[in-house]
């Protein structure tokens, strides 16, 4: 099979790309990513070389070369990862979010439209579903529950898989959608809250956690995510959606004192900013669907994906202080200054 992977320069893309280049030799896969801020073709280099992998830059919403390249390659299979993926610069900046999200996503439905396409692959948020209270642990988001989103992401999210699933019904493009929780592992940009942590620990640096830290997430080490995606992908029935998470949820606070701790750094490095407006209080997946229908099961819970995570940030130091120390330092300054 032909398998185009946008996005395949960023964080869970890039986990992805890996798993299938070395599960599937006799499967192509190619990455085609725009290397935006969040795309890093060094997060590839294990597999650059690899006969069965192919690296194209371009942007999911340039339909021009969207089509030629359908032209050239006609992909059996579209994964579909490419995406604004951060809601703090949706905030600041949100009509990028709805190029890349929900234009990036109609071009490509539209280019699996007119070549033909085995299977495209929607990947999805749980932010789509909103948020759930604090003082109701009972509650989970399930497929059903109904799209009611807080930040630009998230609604140029759940537009994108609005439109998805009209292809299904109108056209009969064979899609799948996957709404995962949050993810953390290698290669994850240290402008999200775990690699964020890490990095700034290592160098006795404030960490700024937003209001009283007492957010929910619910955390997935992010080859389960790709495992789960692959399963989707090939055993998944079209036209479904899938929610993919674990149930590790912890707050903030808590998230943020594990990583301490397994740094030996103080906890006087928290810093308590200015909340982000509009902030998701919850967020909590109920996976019944996936491991009954499909038989996926997380191989990690938080306490040992977060070690591993760990010490890949501790192994590849090199990776994150590129980033760092480019643009990213005025990023940090427009996004913490005041805030710091
Ligand atoms: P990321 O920001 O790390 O990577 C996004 C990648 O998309 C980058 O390589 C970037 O260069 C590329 N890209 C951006 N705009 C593009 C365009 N117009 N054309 C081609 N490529 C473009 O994001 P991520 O955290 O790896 O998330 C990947 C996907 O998974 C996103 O769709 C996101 O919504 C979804 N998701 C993320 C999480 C999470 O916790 N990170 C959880 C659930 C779902
Ligand atoms: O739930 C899936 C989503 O998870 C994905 O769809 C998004 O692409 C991904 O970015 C992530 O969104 P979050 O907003 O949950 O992730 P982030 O790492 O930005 O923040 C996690 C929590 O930590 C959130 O409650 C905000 C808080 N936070 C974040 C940052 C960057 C802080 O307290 N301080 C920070 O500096």
């Amino acid at each position: 099979m032909k398998i185009i992977v946008t996005g395949g320069a960023g964080f869970i893309g890039g986990n992805f790309v890996h798993y299938m280049v070395n599960k599937y030799p006799e499967d192509m896969i190619i990455n085609l990513d725009l290397l935006t801020y969040a795309g890093n073709l060094e997060t590839l280099k294990p597999v650059e070389n690899a006969p069965n992998y192919k690296f194209v830059k371009g942007d999911i919403a340039d339909r021009a070369f969207i089509f030629k390249l359908f032209e050239e390659e006609k992909p059996d299979v579209v994964i579909n990862f490419a995406a604004e993926s951060h809601v703090d610069r949706s905030i600041t900046d949100p009509e990028s979010f709805v190029r890349t999200n929900v234009m990036g996503t109609t071009t490509l439905l539209d280019a699996c439209r007119t070549y033909g396409i085995k299977r495209y692959h929607q990947v999805s948020t749980d932010e789509v579903y909103g948020d759930l209270p604090l003082d109701r642990p009972d509650l989970f988001f399930t497929e059903e529950t109904p799209l009611h989103t807080s930040s630009p992401y998230s609604s140029s999210k759940a537009s994108a898989d609005l439109f998805v699933l009209a292809y299904h019904r109108t056209y009969g493009l064979p899609v799948t959608v996957s709404r995962c929780s949050n993810n953390y592992g290698p290669y994850h940009f240290p402008e999200k809250l775990i690699p964020l942590i890490i990095s700034r620990a290592l160098n006795d640096e404030e960490l700024p956690v937003y209001g009283k830290g007492e957010n929910v997430r619910d955390w997935l080490y992010v080859t389960d995510h790709c495992k789960a995606i692959d399963l989707v992908v090939r055993k998944g029935k079209v036209g479904e959606v899938y929610n993919i998470g674990g149930h590790n949820e912890r707050t903030n606070l808590e998230v943020v004192k594990t990583i301490l701790k397994a740094l030996n750094k103080p906890e006087s490095l928290i810093k308590f900013v200015t909340d982000r407006p509009g902030h998701d209080r919850r967020y909590a997946i109920d996976p019944t669907k996936i491991e009954t229908e499909l038989g996926w099961k997380p191989e990690y819970t938080f306490d040992t994906g977060i070690v591993k995570t760990i010490e890949w940030y501790l192994n590849n130091k090199e990776w994150w202080e590129h980033i760092i120390s480019g643009e990213y330092t005025k990023y940090f300054e427009n996004m913490y200054g005041e805030r710091l």
